[in-house]
């Protein structure tokens, strides 16, 4: 097991993205976590391919994509064109959502599922042989800077036993609300992607809360895996 962080970008200086990126890289920052918004599934309107090009030809990392769109099929493809490595969609929009993976797959992304917080686990049944990896929103999505809800790490847990009994090592991803303070609890309870905003970008030195944001979570791991780093 190991534990990647994941800075989202929705909290850095938009008209800085650049700078904010290499700061987080700096303090270890393994993802980039880039949220699309498209002001129907939630409220919010963020970026969209073009911006993920660009985040691309300054980005060392691997760029996370998170679309929090009603259509996602309609854009999997510009967005991997883009240079997305990781594109997630959310379960609640799409009724055929093993054809979605299947096709982010073809597209040789990795393709990730999310649930909002009111989403049962149960809807994974059918799909978690098929996923690189699930998204657990600790929040509901539209904007950054929201409260961790606390049921979010039973549900980490509960997914994580759901994958292993279906035989997958696909990694769990946790997203909203996350700090120094609770990153452990989600991590103990099987997260191994940690995507964190404001915790990242809001105190002015994304560098320095990135590396104690990943040293809080290699303490959260501790606990589960004594030997871990
Ligand atoms: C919320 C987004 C998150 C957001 C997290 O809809 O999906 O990625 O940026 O921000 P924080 O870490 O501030 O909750
Ligand atoms: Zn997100």
């Amino acid at each position: 097991m190991t534990v990647r962080i994941a800075p989202s970008i929705l909290s850095a200086d938009f008209a800085a993205l650049g700078t904010g990126i290499a700061a987080t890289e700096r303090g270890g920052a393994d993802l980039i976590h880039v949220d699309v918004m498209d002001g129907h599934f939630v409220p919010n309107i963020t970026i969209g391919p073009p911006v993920v090009s660009a985040l691309k030809r300054v980005a060392k990392v691997p760029l996370d994509v998170h679309l929090m769109i009603t259509d996602p099929d309609r854009y999997v493809e510009a967005f991997a064109a883009a240079g997305a490595s990781m594109i997630s969609v959310h379960v609640e929009v799409l009724p055929h959502l093993h054809r979605t993976v299947a096709f982010i797959k073809s597209l040789g992304v990795q393709a990730g599922v999310v649930l909002n917080p009111s989403t049962p686990v149960v809807v994974l049944e059918e799909i978690a042989p098929d996923v690189d990896f699930v998204l657990v929103m600790s929040v509901n999505p539209g904007f950054g800077g929201q409260a961790y809800i606390p049921r979010s790490a039973d549900k980490i847990r509960a997914i994580r036993g759901l994958l292993d009994r279906a035989g997958s090592r696909a990694p769990v991803e946790v997203d909203g609300g996350i700090t120094e303070a609770n990153v452990g609890l989600v991590v103990a309870a099987g997260a191994e992607i940690i995507v964190a905003g404001s915790a990242i970008f809001a105190a002015g030195d994304p560098e320095a809360a990135t590396r104690r944001l990943k040293a809080a979570a290699r303490t959260g791991l501790a606990t589960v895996l004594p030997h871990a780093e």
